[in-house]
């Protein structure tokens, strides 16, 4: 019988659809040696906007898709997913160790001087109990000030991360914070990070913006010593891309956001589950 050794197994990483490709740039960098396998379920995004049972059976279906390919840790590369089934996954899976996402409050609330903190991400993020408990944990006497930004994720599926209309969405979200006095910005939708430059432009570099990319590779890396799951071969590690969308168009948008030549495969959702193309 085949064995495959347990620290040479992928780390699987999702998202609806490319954000989830600012946590997955942020997890080569820290730990290069790794494998990757990440899924980009564009045939349904955007997530935000969809009802828990459905984000909820899509994550279901990603996660056996991965399970599949014998993955050794799930990043949950999406604030929107997380919130609906990170629960729910580490119930069903209590073996495997996940990553998943929630808007980084906690920082925020700690650094802000102001005692005003704005926070950008998707509806269906700030309805779930994850964000809410997170606020009640460590923002006492912050106030929040949330905005869902309509629109923000298509335009950046579509690469329009300096675009006249992504500026439009973002104007109208940040100048009333802006007025109100916030010293911070917490990036709640793993997407928003690709416009970075954008927001920063727009609020000036007194903001501080916050991307929770950099300390999701950290708690990876944090559970895959702690299940001694590191890579221990020192070979590069490979990355590789998947999408139910068009995976040409994905291979676009990876040249422009990461600067990288990637090949993507194609993935068919058939009866809830995911087939390769
Ligand atoms: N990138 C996702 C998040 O972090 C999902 C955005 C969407 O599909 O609406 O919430």
């Amino acid at each position: 019988m085949e064995r495959i050794n347990k620290h040479h197994r992928p780390i699987g990483i999702f998202d609806s659809g490319v954000g989830g490709l600012s946590v997955l740039k942020e997890v080569r960098q820290q730990f290069p040696a790794e494998d990757l396998l990440y899924i980009a379920d564009q045939a349904h995004v955007p997530y935000g906007i969809r009802t828990r049972e459905e984000v909820l059976g899509f994550s279901k279906g990603i996660v056996r898709y991965l399970l599949n390919k014998k993955v050794k840790l799930i990043i949950i590369a999406c604030n929107t997913a997380s919130a609906v089934a990170l629960e729910v996954l580490r119930k069903s899976y209590p073996a495997l160790p996940f990553v998943g996402i929630e808007p980084a409050v906690k920082p925020a609330a700690e650094e802000t001087s102001t005692g005003i903190v704005g926070v950008l991400a998707t509806p269906a993020t700030f309805q779930g109990a994850l964000y809410e408990s997170t606020v009640e944990r460590f923002a006492k006497g912050v106030k929040i000030l949330p905005d869902t930004c309509p629109g923000l994720v298509e335009l950046i599926e579509e690469g329009k991360i300096d675009h006249p209309k992504t500026r439009e969405v973002l104007e109208k979200a940040l100048n009333p914070m802006l007025e109100q006095g916030v010293d911070e910005v917490v990036m709640g939708c793993t997407h928003y990070p690709f416009v970075i430059p954008l927001i920063q432009e727009i609020v000036g570099d007194d903001i501080q913006v916050i991307d929770p990319a950099p300390a999701v590779a950290r708690q990876a890396g944090r559970l895959l010593t702690e299940y001694d799951l590191l890579t221990n071969g020192g070979a590069n590690g490979q990355t590789r891309f998947l999408t139910s969308g068009d995976p040409l168009e994905l291979e676009r948008i990876i040249g422009q956001l990461l600067n990288l030549e990637a090949r993507v495969e194609g993935l068919n959702w058939v009866g809830g589950e995911l087939q390769e193309a």
